[in-house]
């Protein structure tokens, strides 16, 4: 997650007087990044090194767009030109959850200790920074276990996703009945407090990858078979340089029409003082952000809180601006969320991993409300 403290300011002076024209980096500066820290703001041109002290060191989000400058115009266009509009598949979702009897057994299939290995697995990189020369290990890594997941129904392709730096994201796929595309997501780059810290990551994200991971498995050894949709799982890479990997995707499918139903987030799962399973209605699409909120008593023993995280939290961002409906599902309120993120703190001994399989339960109760889109 890219946390953010400065929301309120920064909405409160975006839009009220002219920005400036964008410079173009010089010949000699072919590595700065074009980053944005609100809808209005036409970014600015700065180092790698510089999203550390402008942005990560004082929680503020931002997006790095220098991959993916023209999304949103592509998504404006889209949207002018495509007879099925965003708003016409949002009034499709259903009043409530309908499957539960399905879901049931599935759900009673998760296994706790399996999240628990998995984010070992994951927070033993010393870290998951996109830029490290570990990057490239943790994909193997992760693509090796999807692979090994999702090998139990030969129907699901696992693909890697490459982007302009050496961590793809991994995309796996339980192919349905139609065209149509229904994704859960998940980061699995991780950030310290600088390029070359300790970045276990083990609540951001490693807690959210291992929920859409589990929930992966026991669909695939049930060779579950959605009526409608395929399923997808989405593990983005270079989330804290920027929504990288989530905005090259949904980029991609934005430019190749991909019917997307529906985006569902989830960046950090394993630390909730209040108990309870957070829903941001803040850059998402408030159909199915409603609907997700009966799922969370259907499907968990947990309470719904409502809160509002800003621009460019979490990857969901990137659905929303490509037109796609998203939301976004995490462990608390952002004023109660894991303290120890983007450090060596975040350590797996942080995570609640009773809290972790909640979000796996709701994760499958909604694939399989999912699979009938
Ligand atoms: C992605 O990059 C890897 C490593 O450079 C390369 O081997 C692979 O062919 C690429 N995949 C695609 C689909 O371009
Ligand atoms: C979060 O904490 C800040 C600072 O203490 C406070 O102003 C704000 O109201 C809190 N937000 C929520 C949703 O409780």
């Amino acid at each position: 997650m890219v946390s953010t403290t400065l929301l309120t300011l920064l909405l409160g002076v975006t839009g009220v007087f002219a920005l400036p024209p964008i410079p173009s980096p010089s010949s000699s500066a072919k590595d700065l990044r074009l980053c944005k820290t609100s809808p209005t703001d036409p970014g600015i041109w700065i180092t790698e090194e510089e999203k550390f002290t402008r942005f990560i060191s004082k929680k503020i989000n931002f997006v790095d767009i220098t991959d993916t400058p023209n999304l949103e115009a592509l998504a404006a266009e889209k949207a002018t030109n495509l007879q099925v509009s965003t708003a016409s598949i949002e009034s499709a979702f259903p009043s409530g959850p309908a499957h539960q009897s399905q879901a049931a057994p599935l759900i009673s299939a998760l296994s706790q200790a399996n999240l628990q290995t998995w984010t070992n697995g994951l927070a033993n990189f010393y870290t998951r920074y996109y830029k490290s020369s570990y990057a490239p290990q943790a994909a193997t890594w992760l693509y090796d276990t999807v692979v090994s997941v999702a090998k139990a129904n030969p129907t699901i392709t696992v693909r890697k996703f490459n982007h302009s730096y050496s961590m793809p994201s991994i995309i796996a796929k339980i192919p349905g009945t139609t065209n149509s595309v229904v994704v859960v997501s998940a980061h699995y780059d991780s950030v310290g407090s600088t390029a070359s810290g300790r970045a276990p990551g083990a609540d951001d994200d490693a807690s959210g990858v291992v929920v859409i991971l589990e929930a992966l498995r026991v669909l695939a050894a049930a060779k579950f078979k959605p009526s409608g949709p395929s399923l997808e799982f989405h593990f983005y890479s270079g989330e804290e340089g920027g929504l990288l990997g989530s905005r090259d995707v949904m980029n991609d499918y934005r430019t190749r029409n991909v019917d997307v139903l529906a985006v569902v987030n989830q960046d950090m799962t394993g630390y909730s003082p209040n108990n309870v399973i957070a829903i941001f209605d803040d850059y998402v699409s408030l159909p199915l952000t409603s609907f997700l909120k009966t799922l969370v008593p259907a499907y968990t023993q947990l309470k719904v809180l409502t809160d509002r995280c800003g621009y460019a939290c979490s990857d969901h961002a990137s659905a929303t601006a490509a037109g796609f409906p998203a939301a976004y599902v995490c462990e608390d309120s952002m004023n109660d969320s894991s303290p120890y993120i983007h450090s060596a703190q975040d350590a797996v001994s942080t995570v609640n991993f009773a809290h972790v399989l909640q979000h796996a339960k709701f994760t499958v109760g909604f694939l399989v409300e999912a699979s009938y889109f």
